[in-house]
C-alpha cells in the first residue's frame, strides 16, 4: 500500500458511531435517490456505502470501491448487519484504474481524492463512470487539504468536464458536487 493511502485501522478514528452526529444522511439530498445506481469510491469501512444503500432502496444499487481489501471486508459485514448487503457490490481496484465500466447516477469520493496518485487521472475515470448529467459529490478533509489544494482539484474537475453545481456545507470538510457535461 502506497504511503498516502488512509491505514484501514486509522479509519476507526473518524468511522465510529459519533459520526451520525456530523455526517447525515440528507448530505446526499436531492442527488440520490429511490432506484439510482451510484459508486462510493475509496468507500473505506462503508459508513457512506450503507447509508447510500438505505436512501436508494431495494431497486438502487451501491458499487463500493476500495485499494484495501480490508476495508470491503469490514464494510461488507457491516452491510451484512445492517440487513442491506444484496444491494452493494464491493470491488477492489488498483490505485490508478477505478476498473469499473457500468454507468452510474451518483458518485461518492468522500476525503480520499487527496490520496490518489494522479487527480487528473483519476476525475477523469470518475466522469467517465457516471451517465449523462451524472453528478459527484466530492468531500475533502479539511486537516489534510488546504483550500487552495481544493480548489485545485474542482479547477481539475472542470478541465475534464465538470461544472460544479452546488457547495453544501459538511463538517470538516471542503465539499462541491459537480455535474458531468457532454456525454
Ligand atoms: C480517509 S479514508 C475515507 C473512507 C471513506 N470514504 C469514509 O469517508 O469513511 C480514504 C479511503 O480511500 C481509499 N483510497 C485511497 N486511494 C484510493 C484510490 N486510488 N482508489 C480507491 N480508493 C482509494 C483508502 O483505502 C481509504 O479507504
Amino acid at each position: 500500500m502506497a504511503k498516502h493511502v488512509c491505514p484501514w485501522w486509522v479509519a476507526y478514528i473518524f468511522d465510529n458511531p459519533l459520526r451520525q452526529i456530523f455526517h447525515k444522511l440528507d448530505m446526499f439530498s436531492p442527488y440520490l435517490t429511490d432506484g439510482m445506481t451510484a459508486i462510493d469510491i475509496g468507500c473505506g469501512m462503508g459508513y457512506f456505502s450503507i447509508c447510500m444503500a438505505r436512501i436508494v432502496g431495494e431497486a438502487g444499487k451501491i458499487i463500493s470501491v476500495d485499494v484495501q481489501q480490508n476495508m470491503l471486508d469490514i464494510l461488507t459485514k457491516r452491510a451484512k448487519k445492517a440487513g442491506i448487503a444484496d444491494r452493494i457490490t464491493t470491488f477492489l481496484c488498483d490505485e490508478q484504474h477505478i476498473g469499473i465500466n457500468e454507468k452510474v447516477d451518483f458518485a461518492l469520493t468522500f476525503w480520499m481524492v487527496h490520496e490518489t496518485p494522479d487527480e487528473l487521472n483519476f476525475l477523469k475515470q470518475v466522469h467517465c463512470i457516471l451517465g449523462k448529467s451524472g453528478t459527484l459529490l466530492l468531500a475533502e478533509p479539511k486537516m489534510h487539504v488546504t483550500f487552495t489544494e481544493f480548489k485545485k482539484t474542482l479547477s481539475l474537475a472542470q478541465e475534464v468536464g465538470f461544472k460544479i453545481i452546488d457547495f453544501p456545507k459538511i463538517f470538516f470538510s471542503h465539499t462541491a458536487v459537480l455535474e458531468k457535461q457532454g456525454c
